[in-house]
């Protein structure tokens, strides 16, 4: 446990991207572009916009440069992006970004069925897209996926996460995500990961990024948070799934979590009400309600 849990944490909005990302009817680009404007208006300070990834892989990423050209980017926010290699840089920096994700996994199976290659390829295939970056003044954020959990391998060592996290800190990363991609992770669990994780990352480099799949997001976040981790990805309306994780459901819903800060008076900087709104416009837009507590909660108040 963290002496004293941050008091200030930043939420990184995945919503337009990880929440739309496995969605199977294709989401007209204005309306995405609609999503990240609304958001931008709620006090968000990061907004990971699209992934400029295969569009045979992933066809609802396919108009990320449209999104990219159609947003109006307010000052001081960060508007990512996915890159998983050079073509991919190279299309985000066409559309202007001014700053990248590259994504890899703990788990040699699902790095296989994500990106198509091993751990090790993946790190070789990084390092370009990196330097590139670097030479560009373009920020690099890393992932880490099945960080508690793989849906081909089950139980993943937290030493493992922590070998492939370091990896890409030394690379240039500024920020390591730590994904439960299907969500089977458990706050002990966490904690476990987070301590094992952070012998060898700085917590201050560590975000949070909780799938909701069996409803253990927000205990893991407070897990997390307890330890001392003070970046969190969370997605609007609990929108969200990965299209090779089977059973993936949402990421925390952005909105549950800032409600859950709220509560214990740690500052998020973003207004609970426009997000509330922002949700039921894009569950509107997807004919469904919010995957999401508060939002169904605070619809009426
Ligand atoms: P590949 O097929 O091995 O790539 O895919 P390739 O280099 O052999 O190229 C094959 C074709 O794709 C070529 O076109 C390339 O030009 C094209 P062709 O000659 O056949 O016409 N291509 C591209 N086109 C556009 N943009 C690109 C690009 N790259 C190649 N960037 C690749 C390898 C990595 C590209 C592919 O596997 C891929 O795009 N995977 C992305 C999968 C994905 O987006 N998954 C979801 C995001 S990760 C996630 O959700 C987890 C996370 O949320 C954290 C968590 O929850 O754990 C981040
Ligand atoms: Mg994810």
């Amino acid at each position: 446990m963290h002496s004293t849990p941050p008091q200030k944490v930043k939420l990184v909005e995945v919503g337009p991207r990880d929440g739309l990302q496995n969605e199977k009817t294709l989401v007209p680009a204005a309306e995405k572009i609609e999503l990240i404007n609304r958001l931008s208006d709620t006090g968000l300070t990061a907004i990971e916009a699209s992934a400029f990834v295969s569009p045979k892989w992933v066809p609802q990423m396919a108009d990320a440069n449209e999104v990219l050209s159609g947003i109006t980017r307010k000052p001081g926010l960060s508007y990512p992006v996915l890159t998983p290699n050079l073509k991919g840089f190279e299309r985000a920096v066409e559309a202007g970004v001014e700053e990248v994700a590259i994504f890899g996994a703990a788990s040699e199976s699902f790095s296989q069925k994500n990106i198509n290659c091993s751990i090790r390829e993946s790190l070789e295939r990084f390092q370009p897209v990196v330097q590139a970056a670097q030479e560009k003044n373009i920020k690099v954020r890393g992932y880490v996926s099945c960080v508690l959990g793989c849906p081909y391998e089950g139980k993943i060592a937290p030493q493992k996460v922590a070998e492939v996290a370091k990896a890409l800190l030394d690379m240039g990363c500024y920020e390591i995500s730590l994904g439960d991609t299907i969500g089977t992770g458990t706050p002990l669990a966490t904690q476990e990961l987070i301590r094992t994780v952070s012998k060898s990352v700085p917590i201050e480099n560590l975000a949070g990024h909780f799938h909701d799949t069996y409803g253990q997001a927000l205990a893991n976040i407070f897990a997390a948070w307890q330890c001392g981790v003070s970046v969190f990805d969370t997605s609007i309306a609990g929108l969200g799934g990965c299209p090779y994780a089977r059973g993936a459901s949402g990421n925390v819903a952005t909105e549950d979590v800032v409600y859950m800060f709220n509560g214990m008076s740690v500052e998020t900087g973003i207004n609970i009400g426009k997000l509330v709104e922002t949700a039921w416009f894009i569950a509107g837009k997807l004919q469904r309600n919010p995957n999401s507590k508060i939002s169904l909660a605070m619809r009426n108040e």
